[in-house]
């Protein structure tokens, strides 16, 4: 028999991006105003489902917080419920099941249903909270567009444009000192942030974990190009770019996190390794500019409010419609579900290292209309 459903609460977790702010926004107003739910927000995650930290979310709550990055929810990518890190009284680390306080906190609001928004970490436990029988609905993030069960995850175009008006600038300072510029960006095991954002900011080589590169290859386009009197060189480095005799570079690990290792560094050794070969020739200096968390915040854009409003109000029809233990995707530009089971753990949402994600086809028609042009991959 299908649920009546009287209340619903929110989670965020993981890492951040643009548009989960216009996420909650839809799925409160779409709670509110098309069904007449109550809604309630946990907050940080599932810490605050842990803790019975919460917020009521109503129409107020959610005014004026469409544009702005980030998510009034907060968000932790360190709190696995099911594997919950604390210490017992000898003052030694434990870690502990503690999913059913969670539960019990759930019961206690009398909530129906649970939206999770967040990625294959969170996303996991959203799955585990359904086999414990918990009403859930999944909603996938992440800047890097590698999920591979939707065509497109909302806070990626964004996370674009700060590429793409970061390579305008570097281009301006570049050509002034006839410099080669490297700017490395986000993405973890897909190129797609470097891909699209270094074709829409017009650089020069474009580097991405999918085609790992030889480093003769990217100094041969900054001689041909200062051959031709280009004396400067724009390259948009993935963090998860590798040469081809080599690894990724890898910032730390993070043992607490579900995915613990964390890139970074990449540009520097590129610069590196450049340098060696194109100073003595041509005499230029290289700069290196890691764009970071700047990807993840600022203004939300007109694309990721549409999408992220698309992403929140069909996880309330499906609540609506009892569709629970499933994710929220978009196909062929419909809004879609798939079953929860068949796209978490292992990474397969695309948000952990360890595969399945929806990666750059280096034979794709995205690379060759980059490689038309006379961008290079380094291959
Ligand atoms: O998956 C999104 C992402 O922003 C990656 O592009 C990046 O490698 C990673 O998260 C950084 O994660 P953290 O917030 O744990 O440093």
């Amino acid at each position: 028999m299908k649920k009546e459903i009287k209340k619903i609460a929110l989670l965020t977790g993981g890492g951040d991006c643009s548009g989960l702010n216009a996420v909650i926004r839809a799925v409160v107003k779409s709670a509110i105003l098309k069904y007449n739910y109550e809604v309630i927000g946990f907050m940080g995650g599932y810490h605050g489902l842990l803790m019975d930290d919460f917020i009521k979310l109503d129409l107020k709550t959610v005014a004026g917080i469409f544009h702005q990055g980030g998510t009034i929810l907060k968000m932790s990518n360190k709190d696995n419920l099911f594997n919950f890190k604390t210490v017992d009284d000898k003052g030694k680390t434990i870690y502990k099941d503690m999913s059913d306080v969670a539960i019990e906190n759930l019961k206690k609001h009398n909530v129906d249903a649970l939206v999770i928004i967040g990625g294959d970490g969170t996303l996991t436990s959203a799955r585990d909270f359904s086999r414990k029988g918990v009403n859930v609905v999944g909603i996938p993030k992440t800047i890097d567009n590698d999920v591979p069960a939707t065509e497109i995850t909302f806070g990626y175009r964004t996370a674009l444009d700060h590429i793409m008006l970061s390579l305008d600038a570097l281009h301006t300072t570049a050509y002034s000192h006839d410099r080669v510029m490297i700017l490395e960006v986000m993405g973890r095991n897909a190129g797609w942030l470097a891909l699209e954002g270094g074709i829409a900011g017009s650089a020069d080589v474009i580097l991405i974990p999918e085609i790992p590169y030889d480093i003769n290859s990217v100094a041969k386009t900054v001689f041909d190009r200062y051959n031709r009197g280009s004396k400067f060189t724009i390259i948009c480095v993935s963090e998860g770019a590798k040469p081809i005799d080599g690894d990724v570079t890898i910032k730390k690990l993070d043992k607490d996190s579900p995915d613990a290792v964390k890139l970074g560094g990449v540009g520097d050794i590129l610069a590196d390794q450049l340098e060696k070969v194109i100073k003595p020739v041509t005499g230029q200096d290289i700069r290196v500019t890691t764009l970071g968390y700047i990807q993840r915040g600022g203004v939300t854009n007109t694309f990721d409010r549409v999408l992220g409003t698309k992403y929140g109000s069909y996880a309330v029809d499906m609540i609506a419609r009892n569709e629970f233990g499933r994710m929220v995707v978009i196909r062929n530009d419909h809004m879609d579900s798939v079953r929860l089971e068949e796209v978490v753990g292992s990474g397969k949402t695309g948000q952990t290292s360890s595969g399945g994600a929806r990666i750059v086809n280096p034979h794709g028609d995205l690379v060759n209309a980059a490689k038309d042009i006379g961008i290079s991959f380094g291959d």
